[in-house]
């Protein structure tokens, strides 16, 4: 029972939901705008991911003022509050990293000393904070997971050099930190992906900025979404050589599974993010003398390409590059989490800027007009 001239599209395929001034994605043209600067240009002009985060947020980049000021408000907020640490310690060792992160979030809400406050400049700081922290806790937790005590955030560090800190306690070489801060700024935002919607869904409630984060680190967790990088690594290892790389997909075709890292709802021609993550996955595996991942990656592309006609989407590079800088491959979400976290919160600021309670409808298609039978007469 559709409502009076309204069409139901499954899975809101291409339907307009909100207006947005914070990312553009044009899904014919293969382009990915943040605030109307092409992330080509983010990444050839070298951009770090802060520079990036006060875009999203403000609309403009920053002078080197306000660019010091936010970098600095990030990097002395990154402990994390003792209840936090609390969670991280207690819990299973073998808990799936994206269920602490968002169960970690929860609590680092509650905790947050603007608790409470719904202010605008209170959720600003609060953002910061969870720009801030999101990283800790990904890292903090995998320490702890190995035995391993927490390390104390540096504040000299950027976001990028950072992440790789507090995980192993040293700080990354500068191709590690370079690559990994093109990660970042490329996983940044991505318009209304299915965790942002989530964010926005929860924030238009004018329910609190962690309810909403909380939502799309569950929603990003999907092996359709965020967890398909995790998902391509795996499938990289089950093949394990080059030479079975070929067999293995036309095998996986054949039984009509997805290729986990193809496809995507809005990009019908190369996603620009894989552009970059391609190169740097090849730089990646050159270095370090293993080049494996990056020529079974390629064979599939072209497979994937010619059978399916699909290309590989942000994921599909990303997982060997992450693979071969060192990063466990059940952190692989956690990490597009820790940069995703930028459009969320930015998004999110959106929202209550300008809210309207989002509540669309659903098409009934259940039956009708029954007629109630009473308990001891059903049988
Ligand atoms: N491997 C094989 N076939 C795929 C595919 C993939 N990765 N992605 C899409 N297809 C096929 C579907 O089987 C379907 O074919 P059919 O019409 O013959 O049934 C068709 O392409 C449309 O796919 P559908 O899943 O309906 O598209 P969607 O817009 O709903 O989904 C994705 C988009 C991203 C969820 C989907 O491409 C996918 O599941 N990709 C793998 C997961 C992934 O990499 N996610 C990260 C996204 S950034």
């Amino acid at each position: 029972m559709a409502q009076d001239g309204q069409t139901f599209k499954a899975g809101l395929e291409d339907v307009v939901a909100n207006t947005s001034e914070i990312c553009f994605v044009d899904g014919k043209e293969g382009r990915l705008i943040y605030r109307g600067y092409d992330i080509h240009d983010l990444v050839k002009g070298g951009s770090t991911f802060e520079e990036v985060i006060y875009l999203l947020w403000h609309g403009e980049l920053p002078t080197a003022s306000q660019l010091a000021e936010l970098t600095q408000s990030i990097a002395t907020q990154r402990a994390l509050a003792p209840e936090v640490l609390q969670f991280l310690r207690s819990v299973r060792k073998d808990a799936n990293a994206m269920e602490v992160l968002r169960t970690a979030v929860s609590v680092a809400g509650i905790y947050d000393p603007d608790n409470g406050d719904e202010s605008m400049e209170a959720n600003v700081r609060k953002a910061t904070r969870l720009v801030a922290q999101v990283p800790t806790i990904v890292t903090t937790f995998e320490r702890l997971r190995q035995g391993l005590e927490p390390v104390t955030p540096d504040p000299s560090l950027g976001m990028a050099a950072s992440f790789f800190y507090l995980l192993n306690g040293e700080k990354p070489d500068d191709f590690v930190e370079r690559a990994f801060n093109i990660a970042l700024i490329l996983h940044a935002d991505h318009e209304l992906n299915a965790s942002t919607f989530s964010a926005r869904v929860t924030a238009a409630t004018l329910s609190d900025i962690y309810s909403a984060i909380t939502s799309a680190v569950g929603t990003l967790k999907g092996p359709l979404h965020g967890g398909a990088n995790e998902q391509v690594m795996r499938m990289l290892l089950e093949i394990g050589d080059v030479s079975k790389a070929e067999a293995f997909i036309d095998q996986a075709l054949a039984e009509k599974r997805k290729i986990m890292g193809f496809g995507h709802r809005v990009y019908r021609t190369e996603d620009p993010r894989a552009t970059h993550l391609r190169q740097l996955s090849r730089e990646a595996g050159e270095r370090a003398g293993e080049t494996k991942w990056f020529e079974m990656s390629q064979i599939i592309e072209r497979i994937v390409k010619e059978k399916k006609g699909l290309n590989p989407n942000v994921d599909f590079y990303s997982a060997s590059l992450y693979y071969k800088i060192g990063l466990p491959v059940h952190l692989f979400t956690p990490v597009f989490a820790s940069s995703r976290i930028s459009g969320w919160t930015a998004h999110v600021l959106e929202q209550y800027r300008n809210n309207r309670l989002i509540r669309p409808r659903a098409e009934y298609v259940g039956p009708t007009n029954r007629t109630y039978v009473p308990l001891p007469e059903r049988n």
